[in-house]
């Protein structure tokens, strides 16, 4: 309400892009910083006690591609997620800002620890050629491995605490919000999906930088490798099992259509047969590597690489909606409504409020522009108008092409949380459904986009202009 609105008329407003980028993030970030630094410190502390200098270099060699793609396309993204939520959801991340500040400020610095750290790593590899220098180069690997993975722990807690802030409704405490109760099962079902892909990723390099079947560095990697993958599955499944116990129920409730998308809502149980089936494949993998790792070729890797992003993709896809219609669980809805304010402004009306809107009250005369306003205040977070995610198509699945009814429209505004509990309720006054409603209604004939006060401009209302 108190922002212009940035938005992108077929990509249901943006929030695709922030959900692009931090996808990306994510599939860097938890196969190489968190899962592949310990593998590969592992490697070199091994390739020490055992002088194999065959796998000390590999594990440099692993480690030049982790350092390039995590300082460059890892930290690009990172900062991809500030820029995205500043702009598509500024209310959102402003008032997580608030709420964590003290944890993003430790965040920044364990961040600058570990990219500093993992430079001074690989930079040093040839240097530490006497045993001392190598067992002070270990400890470096051990404590970037650290570092990656508390910078992981701490971004988690902002994310458990999305979903259910738990104690913090009520305290309002720093604490209480960093120990929300989805935090430590989430934190450990993604060290166990971090480490099993970072063995399937070290595992998958090592093919590229060594030649040949019998290969002793070949052999030791999938030997080990499949070990690690083998049990993080099983703690993985473990503890995905422990963290959906902790869902809050009525989110849990979502999760049919957060899977997939309403459409396909009935795929569900199809959708849990592939997740199985997922799961089956990389246990094979992993079974494959433990009893014949000379078998194994190259491409089969692929499968559960490809498999893995998906996964996790999909999981951080499906775990977004079921927050919904929540930015912050219970307090904050998506269009940056808080829950307390709801009532106020169905009584007073949003526009009376809001401060980009162009005019304070519904009139004949403005009818379909304040209509815009309220569209682009109450649902253009989630929704486009005829693009992705399509209010005009919405409506179409439930009315036809050609017989929408605009008593029927109304009242679905008035009921539209109750009916489908991933949509906030309408944050606004009579006047102002009809409002968007006509706005709707002339939308659905003539098709115009929608632009966002980035190509618009902003508009004040007459009492703030004159
Ligand atoms: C928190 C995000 C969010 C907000 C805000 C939101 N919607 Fe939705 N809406 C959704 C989602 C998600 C769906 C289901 C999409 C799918 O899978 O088809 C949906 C579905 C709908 C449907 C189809 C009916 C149904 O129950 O599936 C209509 C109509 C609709 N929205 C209208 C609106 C209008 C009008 C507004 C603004 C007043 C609005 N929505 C605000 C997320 C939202």
């Amino acid at each position: 309400m108190d922002f212009p609105s940035y938005y992108l008329d077929h990509l249901a407003g943006g929030r695709l892009i922030i959900g692009i980028i931090a996808c990306i993030h994510v599939l860097i970030n938890h196969p190489l910083a968190v899962g592949a630094y310990p593998l590969l410190t592992y490697m070199e502390w091994w390739a020490h006690r055992h002088g194999r200098k065959d796998l000390d270099e590999l594990a440099r060699k692993i480690t030049f591609v982790v350092f390039i793609v995590t300082t460059t396309a890892g930290a690009m993204t990172g900062v991809g997620i500030w820029l995205s939520t500043s702009v598509f959801a500024p209310f959102g991340i402003g008032s997580l800002l608030r709420v964590f500040f003290f944890g993003w400020f430790a965040e920044w610095l364990v961040f600058i620890s570990e990219v500093v750290l993992i430079m001074a790593w690989f930079l040093t590899w040839k240097k530490a050629d006497t045993p001392e220098k190598k067992r002070k180069h270990i400890r470096l690997g051990i404590i970037l491995s650290v570092m990656s993975w508390l910078t992981m722990a701490l971004i988690v807690a902002v994310l458990g605490f999305m979903m259910s802030p738990g104690d913090w409704n009520q305290t309002r405490a720093f604490v209480d919000a960093m120990t929300a109760p989805l935090y430590l099962p989430q934190l450990a079902f993604r060290t166990a999906f971090a480490l099993m892909t970072g063995a399937l990723f070290v595992w998958f390099a090592t093919f590229f930088f060594t030649k040949g079947k019998d290969n002793p560095t070949r052999t030791w990697v999938v030997a080990r490798l499949s070990h690690v993958t083998m049990t993080s599955l099983i703690f993985l499944l473990m503890f995905g099992i422990w963290y959906w116990l902790r869902i809050p129920q009525e989110m849990k409730a979502n999760s049919a259509v957060a899977l997939l998308s309403q459409d396909f809502a009935q795929w569900h149980s199809k959708f849990l047969t592939l997740l199985g089936w997922t799961a089956g494949v990389f246990c094979v993998i992993a079974l494959g590597g433990m009893t014949a790792p000379r078998l194994i070729p190259r491409w089969a890797l692929l499968i559960p690489t490809f498999l893995g992003i998906w996964l996790l993709s999909h999981f951080e896809r499906a775990r977004e909606f079921m927050r919904k219609p929540w930015v912050i669980g219970n307090y904050l809805y998506s269009n940056g409504i808080r829950k307390d304010e709801v009532a106020f402004l169905q009584h007073e009306g949003i526009l009376k409020y809001a401060t980009y809107v162009k005019y304070r009250t519904v009139t004949s005369d403005n009818k379909i522009e304040a209509g815009r306003d309220v569209f682009m205040l109450a649902c253009s977070r989630c929704h486009s108008t005829t693009g992705l995610n399509g209010v005009v198509e919405k409506f179409t699945r439930m009315y036809g092409p050609d017989e929408w009814n605009a008593a029927a429209m109304k009242g679905f505004l008035g009921s539209m949380h109750q009916t489908s509990t991933f949509m906030p309720p309408f944050p606004g006054n009579d006047a102002e459904k009809d409002a968007l409603v006509a706005f709707l209604l002339e939308t659905r004939t003539t098709r115009t986009p929608v632009s966002g006060a980035q190509s618009e401009g902003i508009s004040l209302p007459e009492t703030l202009t004159r």
